[in-house]
């Protein structure tokens, strides 16, 4: 391994400094000290060129369309607000994520709402609040949405294309037997139905086949899988594509997905037709780091080294065996394979196996790599961890945009 390697991973304004590293202009340990460990970390700049990169990709390389972040990713009004600010849509997949991105100021015609099980509650916020496009996934959903609609509402039908992807089983939703969306046969039938539908305009097709996908050709075959439907206005070619996480992992660009995706579109879509993406982890993941202090060393074969955090702010690696790679901030090259635990009272919880940590000790503050995905969406209480603050670094200047949570918020909902 060389020193470039594990900056590689960091936000591209990562740097090493006489105080360890920095991001975005600020040292993580003036980010620890000011805020305290575990803290998510945002490099804001990064984060925009990034979904700038897949904004302009698309631009680039089909007439007319739009990102839309699935902001699943990373569901914080700063978040929305960023996204909002770089002209790009969102994907909400619920009455929350949507709750969030209204309250941020997201123009709703820009919004798509998800889920596979919408409630009567979901449905009548998204078409109270004028969201730009529903995507019906299934025939109770259709004729809920119908049921609830009083003036026009433009849908897409979320295609299954029977297109296995090369992921975690849990991430993967575009093969046969998925709980998402319609049938190559079932969507016929659907668009036949909304074709006679009082309230709802039928604008185009889904797909989306899962997440954490890093070879390029099942994705072609999935939009290759919506040509034979007939020709619409608007396609979703979803998200999905993989970030790196690792020395050894190796993620397209967006740019080559995006050149994947429209390759294939111009060989079976309308040219005419509107492009929608939803991508979220890749425009997310690399532009997040966590913080995290060592509390414990614990030698032997193997030497494990707790942090003041885990599987409370990192449920990946649990959840989805998803690998990280972490660095002592002030000491973040070479360093001997060790066990990097969080503090949580489960064997599974492990952040990094066999990382390469350079001679830690109590008090050190390491930094784990890409977890500006999923990781936020997916923090948790458990043993009573209190969720981590959202920092975001711009220009030599760290903001709070979401605090720590207290102890009194661990009661907060209590009746
Ligand atoms: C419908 C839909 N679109 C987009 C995404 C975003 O996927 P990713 O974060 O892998 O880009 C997801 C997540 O799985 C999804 O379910």
């Amino acid at each position: 391994m060389t020193d470039a390697d594990f900056l590689g991973l960091l936000p591209p304004t990562a740097a090493v400094t006489d105080d360890g590293i920095a991001i975005g202009g600020v040292p993580l340990a003036t980010i620890a000290e000011r805020f305290g460990t575990p803290t998510y970390v945002i490099d804001e700049q990064s984060l925009r060129e990034q979904v700038g990169a897949f904004r302009d990709a698309l631009a680039r390389r089909w007439g007319a369309g739009r990102i839309h972040f699935a902001s699943k990713a990373f569901p914080t009004t700063a978040m929305y607000r960023v996204m909002a600010d770089e002209g790009v849509g969102v994907d909400v997949a619920g009455g929350g994520e949507l709750h969030l991105a209204l309250r941020a100021g997201v123009d709703p015609s820009t919004i798509l709402l998800h889920g596979n099980a919408k409630t009567d509650e979901e449905i009548s916020l998204a078409l109270e609040a004028g969201v730009g496009l529903v995507v019906v996934d299934n025939f109770d959903d259709l004729e809920r949405l119908e049921r609830r609609a009083s003036r026009r509402q433009p849908v897409l039908v979320r295609v299954r294309p029977d297109v296995a992807a090369p992921t975690h089983e849990a991430m993967a939703t575009g093969h046969a037997s998925s709980k998402f969306g319609l049938s190559i046969p079932d969507a016929r039938r659907a668009i036949e139905r909304i074709s006679r539908s009082r309230h709802l305009g039928l604008e185009g097709l889904h797909v989306h086949i899962g997440s954490q996908i890093s070879d390029l050709a099942p994705f072609a075959r999935a939009v290759e899988a919506l040509g034979d439907l007939g020709e619409f206005d608007t396609y979703d070619l979803g998200g999905g594509l993989a970030a790196r996480y690792t020395y050894a992992d190796h993620a397209p660009s967006p740019d080559e997905w995006v050149a994947t995706l429209t390759e294939a579109a111009r060989r079976v879509l309308p040219a005419r037709a509107r492009i929608l993406l939803e991508p979220g982890r890749s425009v997310v993941a690399r532009a997040g780091v966590t913080l995290y202090r060592v509390v414990t060393v614990k030698h032997g074969e193997p030497t494990f080294v707790a942090v003041d955090g885990g599987m409370g702010d990192n449920l990946d690696v649990s959840l989805y065996g998803q690998r990280f790679e972490a660095a002592v901030v002030t000491r973040p090259f070479g360093g001997a394979p060790v066990d990097l635990v969080g503090r949580h009272c489960e064997s599974g919880d492990r952040l990094v196996e066999g990382a390469r940590l350079h001679d830690p000790r109590p008090g050190d503050l390491v930094v784990v790599a890409v977890t500006g995905a999923y990781c936020v969406t997916m923090a948790n209480n458990y043993n009573g961890a209190r969720r981590p603050p959202v920092v975001f670094v711009r220009h030599g200047a760290a903001t709070l945009r979401q605090r720590r949570e207290t102890y009194d918020d661990l009661a907060s909902r209590d009746v």
